[in-house]
């Protein structure tokens, strides 16, 4: 399917395919729907948790004080599936397309996603950094990776800018599940069973026996998104799984949370000493019929995602404290990014409605509806094709 940007006729056509984490509650303190057993995680799977990541970044006067902050435009953004990751995606092709910044882009498909696994993906698959000739490997040297890509980091450092950020979206494992399930069509894999038990989940839940790897396959996908591994079978292994978040706690710079979506953002923002118009993002829709489940099916759920649980509640932890680091200032940042998003969101953005599309994709389409400068670098290049054009184009100069 191809799908055009164009600014001038006033229209744009933005993916809504990886939106569906988003609803209103994006611009609101989100009340998860517990059920008891989520509380106590630590101890259904016996496990403590590991030191938190380097925040020394939080304690760097940032900008206002631009002798000493930077801006930042290099940033490994390693996307999960189901999470809202589309929304960041389109905030980090903005700032890197107005900025001049290259991208870790395949070559082979329509949105610039390496759909393997990094490692030992052969580099002539890339699109070349901007100023960079075909082939010159030896200077593939990126700004920003906001793709699909299950990466080797080994790999991945030595494609990025030495000062990059690493940074990722969690949801809540539970959720990011069910919208995965509807997302993928994975009642396909329990058609078999449903003349037994008509509810989907409930038939995933009681015959994923059955269905073999399958099952597992569907399951603790944030882990896996963000990193190659062939060890996948440990992911029911607690002391395996701290093992990697203690990893990961010194990979990533920040770990965003889909269910606190502005407050992650004013976070990036301090990360990336960047300024709030950079942290802009379109207004989304909800989805029209999210999958449910019941508080025994969640719990579940939890359970087949063990992995993704405890990624999830370390996360979530240290996000908590970054936030009470950040100083008394964050809810007034909170409120002052949420007052602009709002005045702009109504003065850029016309109507805007959900455009159906074939297969598992939806679209919103977006109306413009004032021609300047500002709103028209706030609605522009949210598309992946804003991204990949330029990059394909810079080639042929
Ligand atoms: C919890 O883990 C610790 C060490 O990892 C172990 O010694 C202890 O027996 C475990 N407790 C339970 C209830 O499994
Ligand atoms: C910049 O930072 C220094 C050191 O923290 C501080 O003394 C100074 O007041 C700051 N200047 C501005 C304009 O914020
Ligand atoms: C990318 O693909 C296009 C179309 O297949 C091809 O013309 C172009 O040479 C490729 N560029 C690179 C850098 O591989
Ligand atoms: C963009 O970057 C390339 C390579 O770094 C450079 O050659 C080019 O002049 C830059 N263009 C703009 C508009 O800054
Ligand atoms: C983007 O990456 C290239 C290659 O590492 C580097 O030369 C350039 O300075 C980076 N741009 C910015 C703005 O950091
Ligand atoms: C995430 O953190 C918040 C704030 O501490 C807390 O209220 C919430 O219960 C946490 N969510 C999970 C699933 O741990
Ligand atoms: C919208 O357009 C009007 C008239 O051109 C202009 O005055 C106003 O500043 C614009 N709004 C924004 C947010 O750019
Ligand atoms: C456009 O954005 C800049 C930077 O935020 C701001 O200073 C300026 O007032 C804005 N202009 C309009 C017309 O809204």
């Amino acid at each position: 399917m191809r799908r055009e940007v164009n600014v001038a006729i006033g229209v744009l056509i933005v993916s809504f395919s990886l939106l569906f984490a988003l609803n209103s509650e994006m611009t609101s303190k989100y009340t998860p729907n517990f059920f008891t057993n989520e509380k106590d995680i630590r101890q259904i799977f016996n496990y403590t948790s590991p030191q938190s990541l380097d925040r020394s970044w939080l304690n760097v006067p940032h900008r206002g004080n631009v002798s000493i902050c930077q801006p930042n435009g290099n940033i490994a953004f390693l996307k999960t599936h189901k999470t809202g990751s589309t929304t960041l995606r389109n905030i980090l092709n903005r700032y890197g397309v107005s900025n001049n910044l290259s991208f870790i882009l395949s070559n082979k498909s329509s949105a610039g996603h390496v759909f393997r696994r990094l490692k030992g993906m052969p580099l002539k698959s890339l699109l070349p950094p901007i100023g960079v000739a075909v082939g010159d490997y030896k200077r593939y040297q990126f700004n920003i990776t906001n793709v699909h890509m299950r990466p080797d980091w080994k790999e991945l450092r030595q494609l990025m800018n030495p000062s990059t950020s690493y940074i990722t979206i969690l949801r809540h494992p539970v959720d990011q599940w069910l919208s995965s399930f509807q997302y993928f069509h994975h009642v396909n894999k329990v058609k078999k069973f449903l003349h037994l038990e008509p509810d989907p989940v409930k038939a995933f839940l009681k015959f994923r026996n059955k269905l073999g790897s399958s099952a597992t396959s569907i399951c603790n996908q944030q882990i896996r998104d963000i990193e190659y591994s062939s060890e996948y079978t440990h992911l029911q292994n607690t002391a395996y799984v701290q093992k990697k978040i203690e990893e990961y706690s010194k990979l990533f710079s920040l770990v965003l949370i889909t269910e606190y979506f502005d407050e992650s953002l004013i976070l990036l923002k301090r990360l990336l000493c960047w300024k709030f118009e950079d942290i802009l993002y379109l207004k989304m829709r909800e989805q029209p019929n999210p999958l449910q489940a019941d508080s025994s099916s969640r719990e579940q759920i939890q359970e087949l995602n063990k992995a993704d649980m405890m990624l999830y509640t370390h996360f979530n932890e240290t996000f908590w404290q970054m936030v009470d680091e950040y100083g008394p200032d964050f809810e007034k940042d909170l409120r002052y990014f949420r007052d602009y998003l709002t005045a702009m969101q109504e003065e850029c953005v016309g109507e805007s409605k959900v455009a159906i599309v074939a297969g598992n994709h939806e679209n919103v389409r977006y109306n413009v509806k004032n021609n300047s400068a500002n709103c028209t670098n706030y609605v522009a290049y949210t598309s992946s094709g804003d991204a990949l054009r330029r990059q394909r184009h810079s080639l042929s100069q």
